[in-house]
């Protein structure tokens, strides 16, 4: 069920100076959050910004939600001064989420800059459900939640464009290593664009279906609107319009049709 309304803020964590993490209390009235789920949260008191900002859950317990920010704007600037013990105005959970078969057995986990947020969640939920997974996370910089995926994962990679503690270089280079040597029985992704766009070019090549969590502006975040509409492909030669927040956010590669350049 659809929860609209006010939550206490019970943890704040500050990852990087732009980074923060915001946990809330779980509302009685939701039942299931599943990985890729998204909240539109409320980020202003005086009116401007007027939308809600869509925010994936990073993490989710019996008694919390956790949401995992950078900061862009002035929502996200908002939401980055909210303190522990302050409220928070949410709605959701909203959109499809990520397609989880219990059947599975190893997945392939790809996540770059704040794309890993919803990704962390994800591994969090398979892991419980003793699936194995391998993860490729890539940061432009410094990368976050280094512990989590290199504890809870078979294999892991961490990669960064500029920080040489770790691998540098891009998530797709390594993408391209690992699926080669293992059969997985689905491949997730969230990140950049041009990360997606990446992967999917790679994967076409391979024979690969990924499932990828786009992102788009939002205004209403459930369908009414139309402001998140995109095109998506339908057979061969046809495409169809779209809501990312209802049918969406997350797209199978094969039927994504991205932006020109
Ligand atoms: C389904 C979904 C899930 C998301 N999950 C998360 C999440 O877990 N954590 C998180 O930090 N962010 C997430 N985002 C992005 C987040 O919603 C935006 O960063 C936020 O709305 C920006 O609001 P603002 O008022 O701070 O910035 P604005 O003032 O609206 O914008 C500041 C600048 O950022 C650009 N911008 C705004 N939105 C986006 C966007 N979606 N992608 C790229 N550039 C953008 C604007 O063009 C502008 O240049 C998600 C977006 C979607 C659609
Ligand atoms: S944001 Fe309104 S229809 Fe998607």
């Amino acid at each position: 069920m659809k929860f609209n309304g006010k939550v206490k803020i019970v943890n704040k964590q500050q990852l990087q100076e732009d980074i923060f993490q915001l946990t809330v209390e779980k509302p009685s009235e939701i039942d299931v959050i599943s990985p890729g789920h998204f909240f539109n949260l409320m980020a202003t008191t005086s009116g401007s910004p007027l939308l809600r900002r869509p925010i994936s859950v990073s993490n989710t317990t019996e008694n919390s939600i956790e949401f995992t920010i950078k900061v862009l704007g002035k929502g996200t600037e908002w939401l980055s001064q909210k303190r522990i013990g302050d409220y928070l105005e949410i709605m959701g959970p909203l959109g499809n989420g990520f397609d989880v078969n219990d059947k599975m057995e190893k997945v392939l986990l790809l996540g770059g800059g704040i794309g890993v947020a919803p990704i962390k969640g994800l591994l969090a939920h398979l892991t419980n459900k003793n699936i194995k997974c391998d993860s490729i996370i890539g940061f432009r910089d410094q990368p976050i939640f280094v512990e989590e995926f290199k504890t809870f994962s078979e294999y892991n990679e961490i990669i960064s464009e500029k920080d040489t503690n770790y691998k540098l270089g891009y998530v797709t280079e390594y993408f391209e290593k690992i699926v080669k040597s293992n059969n997985y029985d689905a491949i997730y992704a969230c990140g950049p664009e041009a990360m997606l766009k990446s992967l999917v070019k790679v994967s076409e090549g391979m024979g690969l279906r990924l499932q990828l969590l786009m992102e788009n502006k939002m205004a209403c975040g459930i369908g009414a609107c139309l402001v998140c509409t995109c095109k998506v492909k339908q057979g061969d030669f046809d495409y169809k319009h779209v809501r990312m927040c209802k049918e969406g956010p997350m797209f199978y590669s094969d039927e994504v049709i991205f932006d020109e350049d």
